[in-house]
């Protein structure tokens, strides 16, 4: 997926509805993340302030909650696409110091400055994981942490698997909608074969299975599209337009649908 389309994406559909957090997914997910770096003693308060660099930081959620939480000060910093989601954070965060780049780039800004903490939550569907690592290596203190966060291709099982029904197949050109390729990595195994190849020391590592209900396509849209769950699947196959007469067909042969998202959350440290 072209990044130009995943920054639009964000800017003019995604942004305004982002802190909704349709089943609080991203919610219950950035708090168990912060949990695991209190665990690793990373918030104790008689240490010196946490310089953290956010990379795809979106609406400032992770970075508005760990301040909320932690009795160590933040010193902010994150780098987003989208200059919409950047602007909320901003909001949030008025000390945030931002970059507007693709997290390819990562390397390209906050020049000379060394983190105490990195955060990547939700974006190595868009930025490979694999060349992420070593330019977050680069930018960690030795014994600095990266904060992982990734949705695997293992989630929304029932609904990869409704998605299957042959008339869907015929209304969507032949081939089932496929949600391959828009998520990862594979697993909790892919995830820690990359922090291990790339020098990482990793302290916790779990996969995490938050129910989700969708009552009918109106519910599945909102988390979905607006969301920005499967926005550029659901972008790709025309989905979000779809007419009344499709919705209630989708309704009849796939809602309602309980399902579960497969998400790896992992903390990693550069050696001492
Ligand atoms: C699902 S949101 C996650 C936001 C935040 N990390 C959180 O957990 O709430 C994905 C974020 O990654 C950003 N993003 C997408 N592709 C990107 C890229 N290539 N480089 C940098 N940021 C990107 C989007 O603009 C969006 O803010």
């Amino acid at each position: 997926m072209q990044a130009a389309v995943i920054q639009r994406q964000y800017d003019d559909v995604i942004s305004s509805q982002y802190d909704r957090d349709p089943q609080n997914t991203t919610g219950r997910t950035l708090d168990r993340a912060i949990s695991h770096l209190q665990d690793e003693g990373l918030l104790d308060s008689l240490l010196p302030a946490l310089r953290v660099l956010d990379v795809g930081m979106g609406t400032g959620m992770f970075l508005q909650k760990l301040r909320e939480i932690s009795p160590r000060p933040l010193e902010p910093s994150g780098l987003d696409i989208s200059a919409q989601m950047a602007s909320i954070a901003r909001q949030k965060l008025p000390d945030l110091s931002v970059a507007i780049d693709d997290g390819a780039n990562l390397h390209r800004h906050f020049h000379g400055e060394q983190f105490d903490l990195l955060a990547t939550h939700f974006v190595t569907g868009f930025v490979p994981m694999k060349d992420l690592a070593p330019k977050i290596m680069d930018k960690l203190v030795p014994g600095g942490c990266w904060s992982f966060v990734g949705g695997t291709s293992t989630g929304y099982p029932e609904l990869q698997r409704r998605a299957q029904h042959p008339l869907l197949k015929l209304l969507y050109g032949g081939h089932g909608p496929s949600l391959g390729g828009m998520i990862c990595p594979e697993n909790q195994e892919e995830v820690a074969g990359i922090l291990t190849d790339a020098g990482f020391e990793i302290s916790r590592l779990e996969t995490f299975q938050p129910r989700l209900e969708f009552p009918d396509f109106d519910a599945f849209i909102e988390y979905g599209y607006h969301g920005g769950w499967l926005t550029p699947f659901i972008e790709e196959i025309g989905l979000h337009r779809a007419r009344r007469w499709q919705r209630s067909l989708l309704n009849r042969l796939v809602f309602p649908v309980t399902d579960h998202h497969s998400i790896v959350l992992a903390v990693a440290r550069r050696p001492r």
